[in-house]
């Protein structure tokens, strides 16, 4: 049995806590797209645990993770989590696996991220519009442009020397160009970038393999695989706000590409879904609060960004764009997190439509400037004023908040069949 947990808004719904859930069931946890752009976090008995790029069943013995051809792998990044988590006593040998096919994260790419950002940002003022995307600055755009236009690295390449090199070499002598007559900035050495990498080989060979055999094995064995998704929806370089989006492909449909798995393999989408919205980076928020509201949301929710610390915008629920994720994803249950932030809130609102111009929306725009202009209609229901911690019933959640999910329900046309009122693993209640 196959499962997908995705993110059904922009990012940091509670993946990572979800995936972790769901873990202490499953055989094998495998990531499927983006890059040490993400940040899950984990949390258990208090102990907090952030991961990039190793999938969030890791931290459950008998699961096996997978990092799949979707994904785009900074070595760099991959050693130092490997190194944390056996500092934390976890142990990741024969329990690691690394698609052969996935492309690598090189210095370049970190370096154009931030020179196409920096670059853009010097040209906000100039027609008053925001260029820069806000960018994690994690080399993740620059990477899968390589990989779409035929010039990336691959783990493959790693394994000849000679041919790593060459592809190198020549990947370089472009770079440089681009570094010295656009961006002026400092020329690269490319034997030097060669070397590192070759020791990083030497470091994820043990890990390297076919995963998409391991994971149609595992299949035909009847084994119960989650796989976890990066970012969220709104991110999905096709169905998000482009261009303030990522470079790849969230939405289910990038699970299948992502591991080498028919769609047809997976029998159930669950969307991880915030209580309320959250956004990080520019970009169309129709329902950010620019008021103390807002400012309540991100101090009672602690919302920073895991990967690079930054404050996250936010706003109340935008139902109308989760139905269109809802639909996107093929999603039919819903993981509800972060219910406990909404606890001291008297109104809570849940944005039902889009207007533009006065008109009622079908459907949300393609175009980030039209989305920028959009009117969002609310509707508000009231608060439960109570705390919700250490409840693990369903039942015996107040009635208020049981309306609160039940109108989450008839606006997305998903079932919520998990509800997480704090950061820990502990903290959540399972509808059966
Ligand atoms: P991810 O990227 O989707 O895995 O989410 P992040 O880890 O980036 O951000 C989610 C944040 O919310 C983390 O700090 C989690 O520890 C925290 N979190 C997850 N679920 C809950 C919840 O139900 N209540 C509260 N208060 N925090 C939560
Ligand atoms: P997780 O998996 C939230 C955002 C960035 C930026 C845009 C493009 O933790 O939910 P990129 O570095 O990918 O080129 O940046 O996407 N972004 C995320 N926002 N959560 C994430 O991951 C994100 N990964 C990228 O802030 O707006
Ligand atoms: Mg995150």
């Amino acid at each position: 049995m196959v499962s997908l947990i995705v993110g059904a808004q922009w990012g940091d719904e509670g993946k990572g806590k979800i995936v972790d859930l769901l873990s202490q069931k499953a055989n094998i946890v495998a990531r499927y797209q983006g890059g040490a752009n993400a940040g899950h976090t984990l949390v258990i008995d208090g102990k907090k645990y952030v991961l990039h790029l190793i999938p969030s069943g890791i931290l459950h013995p008998h699961v096996q993770c997978v990092i799949g051809n979707g994904v785009v792998i900074d070595p760099v990044a991959l050693m130092e989590e490997i190194k944390m988590l056996e500092e934390y006593g976890i142990n990741i040998e024969g329990r690691l696996f690394i698609s052969h096919r996935a492309h690598l994260i090189m210095p370049y790419h970190k370096l154009l991220d931030a020179a196409r950002e920096k670059a853009a940002s010097a040209k906000d003022s100039e027609n008053d519009r925001k260029n820069a995307i806000g960018t994690t600055g994690r080399g993740i755009g620059p990477a899968y442009i390589d990989k779409a236009s035929r010039n990336g690295v691959r783990i493959v390449d790693l394994l000849d020397r000679k041919r790593f090199s060459d592809k190198l070499r020549a990947n370089i002598g472009e770079v440089n160009k681009l570094l010295d007559k656009i961006y002026d900035y400092e020329q690269l050495d490319a034997e030097k970038i060669a070397d590192e990498y070759c020791q990083f080989d030497t470091q994820i060979d043990p890990y390297i393999t076919d995963t998409t055999m391991l994971l149609h094995d595992a299949i035909q064995a009847g084994k119960t695989i989650l796989l976890e998704g990066a970012q969220g929806a709104m991110l999905d370089v096709d169905h998000g706000t482009y261009p303030f989006v990522t470079s790849s492909n969230p939405t289910s449909g990038g699970a299948a590409t992502g591991l080498g798995l028919a769609p047809t393999a997976i029998s159930v989408v669950m969307g991880v879904v915030k209580a309320y919205s959250t956004r990080v980076g520019n970009g169309p928020f129709p329902t950010e609060l620019h008021d103390e509201t807002g400012e309540r949301l991100r101090s009672i929710g602690s919302e920073f960004g895991a990967t690079t610390g930054r404050p996250r915008r936010c706003g109340w629920l935008d139902a109308f764009a989760l139905r269109y994720s809802v639909i996107v994803n093929g999603i039919s249950e819903i993981a509800l997190t972060k219910m406990d932030v909404l606890d001291t809130f008297d109104e809570i609102k849940i944005c039902t439509a889009y207007k533009l111009d006065g008109k009622v929306l079908k459907s949300i725009p393609a175009d980030a400037d039209t989305l920028e202009r959009v009117e969002t209609v609310y509707e508000t229901m009231p608060g439960w004023k109570s705390s919700l911690a250490g409840i693990r019933r369903y039942e015996d959640l107040p009635q208020a908040a049981q309306d609160y999910i039940a109108r989450i329900e008839q606006l997305s046309g998903a079932q919520v069949t998990i509800v997480s009122t704090s950061p820990d693993r502990a903290d959540t209640i399972i509808r059966s």
